[in-house]
């Protein structure tokens, strides 16, 4: 995501530098641009234009979008340092053996001590953003993935 808005304000800064350069060339005799190739730059910067442009329409309303974002897709940016390797002792996501005996505590316990953090487990798995459901939703998908 961040990598296509970057592209395309790069981009964008690309055809603002050409433009300016076009725009100067047409009024500058000492650096006279013939028309044909004013109109040949124009013509070539067009379709970046666009292409930056639809990234940005593209990008723009996901980046913006606040609704609540899915267990693996927490998992994959938020909890996956710790519970892919067991950093610190944490139970391996996919590892029943790990998590039998958490899963055996209910899975009202296991909500609670991820939100409010538990022994080598920081509160919110550091999610500082998270909302409480994005964090149950989170841990049914890592114990949905581990029996
Ligand atoms: C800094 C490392 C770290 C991160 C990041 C982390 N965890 Fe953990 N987690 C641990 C450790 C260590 C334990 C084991 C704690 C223990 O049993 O002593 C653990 C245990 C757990 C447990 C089992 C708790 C229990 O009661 O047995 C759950 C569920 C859990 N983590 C969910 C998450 C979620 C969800 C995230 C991401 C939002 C997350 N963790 C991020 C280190 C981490």
């Amino acid at each position: 995501m961040r990598k296509v808005a970057g592209r395309s304000v790069m981009a964008g800064l690309a055809i603002a530098m050409l433009m300016a350069l076009v725009a100067c060339g047409g009024g500058n005799d000492e650096m006279p641009v013939p028309p044909e190739v004013e109109a040949e730059i124009a013509e070539r910067i067009a379709p970046a234009g666009e292409v930056a442009m639809a990234s940005e329409v593209v990008s723009a309303p996901a980046a913006a979008s606040g609704g609540a974002r899915s267990g693996d897709e927490i998992y994959n940016s938020k909890c996956m340092i710790c519970h892919a390797s067991g950093t610190a002792g944490a139970p391996i996501l996919g590892n029943a053996t790990d998590w039998a005996p958490r899963i055996g505590k209910g899975i009202e316990a296991l909500y609670t001590n991820s939100i409010s953090g538990f022994n080598g487990m920081p509160a919110k798995g550091l999610c500082m953003d998270c909302s409480d459901d994005e964090l149950k939703a989170t841990v049914d998908y890592m114990v949905e993935k581990s029996q």
